[in-house]
């Protein structure tokens, strides 16, 4: 059985995550990570990854399934789980924004019509605005919605722009910066903490 569950956030994060696991000396299989597989092995048998999707990773290591994870900072404000986070990482760089077409000339009085898969980040934001929010939530392709005129505004991540740009969206108001976080889980940190600190050692040399 291994000793240590990790939890990767499937998607934009993975590759750069794996690679800073790999360069802390994890020896994870290629051939698995090739795969579909879901979950795999170190070569040495004490570590388990698992592969969920980015919202799941909080949720996995809150209930302790997973000791640790690496996720999204935008997916922990979003969260409310209450995890460790010994570690910022220079990985997965990117800003949470307020963002609208290039034509909208809305002037925000009245209620605003919101597209997001960040419904909790935007009530606090607009909520601390002082400005009503009609908050349409939605799993993917946000920027979509002001085009076709489900929403006035989005609440979304931009990496590079580009997204946005050929969308014909541009950034009103930038809420956070993210960038990935290492979390742990309470329990696991205090019961399994030598493991623990040498990983987190291991992974703070090369991040
Ligand atoms: C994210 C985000 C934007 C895009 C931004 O979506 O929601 O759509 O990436 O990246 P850019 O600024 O580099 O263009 P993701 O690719 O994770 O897919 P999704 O739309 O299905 O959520």
């Amino acid at each position: 059985m291994p000793e240590l569950t990790i939890a990767i956030a499937k998607g934009r994060l993975q590759s750069e995550a794996i690679d800073l696991l790999k360069r802390a000396g994890l020896r994870i299989p290629d051939d698995g990570l090739a795969s579909r597989r879901l979950a795999l092995e170190d070569e040495s048998g004490c570590c388990r990854f698992i592969f969920i999707k980015p919202a799941d990773v909080p949720v996995y290591v809150e209930h302790g399934i997973a000791d640790c994870g690496i996720v999204g900072r935008d997916v922990l404000l979003e969260s409310e789980a209450d995890l460790l986070q010994p570690l910022t990482l220079d990985i997965g760089r990117c800003r949470i924004v307020v963002a609208a077409p290039t034509n909208n000339l809305s002037n925000g009085f009245g209620t605003v019509r919101v597209a997001t898969k960040y419904p909790r980040i935007t009530a606090r934001h607009f909520g601390e605005h002082g400005q009503p929010v009609e908050i349409i939530e939605l799993s993917g392709s946000v920027e979509l919605a002001p085009v076709l005129g489900l929403a006035d505004y989005i609440v979304d991540l931009v990496e590079t722009g580009a997204t946005l740009r050929e969308n014909g969206l541009r950034i009103v108001e930038v809420i956070a910066e993210s960038s990935a976080r290492f979390v742990v889980n309470r329990a696991s940190y205090q019961l399994k903490a030598k493991t623990m600190a040498r990983l987190i050692g291991a992974i703070t040399e090369v991040k």
